[in-house]
């Protein structure tokens, strides 16, 4: 079996990708004309020959443009459902995603409509696709403290949607110190933490995210290599980095998928996984991702499987969740004669 058709099958788990990062541009015309919303783009090609960046904030700005034509629960709904899709042509089992609920309530949008319209499709993707889901909510870094804690007060009476709370936006002049007491707050609420650190920002913002946020997952991750010390105690508590490959050479983390270091991140034994980020803008989703490290880096089937049981590993579910997903991981590599 070549790697492709091994990655096609695979079973998969994602666990870090921005609902609203999976807003194709076709989808993006056309919620703007049934809400009556202009774009600066005549047609979805141009939107798709504006998606070269120069760092993260490049992105971030078109990418908070295009959230504006998202309005109503239906709207969510859709944007959800046409992910979910996607995930079932990518035998993705299981996935937790992200939202931003202040990209939303700050254009005078419910919190209820847009975990609403969420929610409800990750209900009939379970239903109907058999993929399970967990949802988080993620503050924005470059907005103040007080915009997060009044974000986490609106998202109380949906709590029981919610698994937990994230970090996400301009890493650079944000550090993590700054959201220590609403992550604080947060976790005496119930929800679990997670952030992202260590994608444009230095290794020293993945330590203070562990030790001020309490995080269970570091998103990205990958400037962990510029302190041995932390990554020796990443290696020993097996603290999961959800690595997202495409989003970095598009955004200029790494040069070229070649100087990736995901692989050997692995190798040293972290709990490294694959993920797809924001796939409308990098280009892919999570087969796209595997493929990409399959054809840049030297990698076993063995390995890429390593991916997805770390996945299990660090994903938010009970513990018969996680057994039955490693069930389904070890019965393909047996079918597939890799064990
Ligand atoms: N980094 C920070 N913020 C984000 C990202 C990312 O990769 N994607 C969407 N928001
Ligand atoms: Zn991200």
């Amino acid at each position: 079996m070549d790697q492709q058709s091994f990655i096609q099958n695979l079973p998969k788990i994602e666990l870090h990708m921005h609902i609203e990062g999976s807003l194709e541009p076709e989808m993006m015309f056309e919620l703007s004309k049934r809400n009556n919303i202009s774009l600066p783009f005549h047609s979805p090609e141009e939107v798709r020959k504006a998606y070269e960046f120069d760092d993260l904030q490049s992105f971030l700005d078109i990418y908070y443009q295009g959230a504006n034509v998202l309005i109503h629960e239906k709207d969510f709904y859709d944007l959800t459902w046409a992910y979910l899709l996607r995930c079932k042509q990518d035998n993705v089992i299981h996935t937790e995603i992200f939202f931003d609920p202040q990209t939303h309530l700050e254009r005078g949008i419910d919190f209820g409509v847009v975990v609403g319209g969420i929610d409800r499709a990750l209900t009939d993707g379970k239903k109907k696709l058999g993929i399970s889901s967990q949802l988080i909510m993620c503050f924005l870094r470059h907005l103040d403290e007080e915009s997060a804690f009044e974000t986490l007060a609106q998202s109380l009476p949906y709590k029981d949607k919610i698994i937990g709370v994230g970090l996400d936006s301009s890493e650079l002049g944000h550090p993590p110190e700054k959201f220590q007491r609403v992550f604080d707050e947060s976790l005496k609420h119930g929800y679990k933490t997670v952030a992202h650190a260590g994608e444009e920002g230095p290794a020293s913002n993945i330590t203070n995210a562990l030790v001020l946020l309490n995080i269970s997952r570091i998103d990205h991750g990958v400037r962990c290599v510029e302190d041995s010390v932390l990554v020796n105690q990443l290696i020993e508590s097996r603290m999961p980095l959800t690595v997202c490959p495409l989003s970095n050479v598009k955004l200029k983390v790494f040069e070229s998928m070649e100087q990736h270091n995901i692989v050997e991140l692995l190798k040293k034994g972290l709990c490294v996984t694959v993920n797809s980020d924001d796939p409308a803008y990098f280009g892919g989703y999570m087969n796209d991702n595997f493929n990409a490290i399959a054809r840049s880096l030297y990698v076993t089937n063995e390995q890429l499987a390593q991916f997805s049981f770390n996945a299990v590993e660090a994903s938010f579910v009970d513990d018969i969740h996680k057994t039955e997903m490693k069930t389904q991981i070890t019965d393909y590599l047996v079918q597939s004669g890799v064990i």
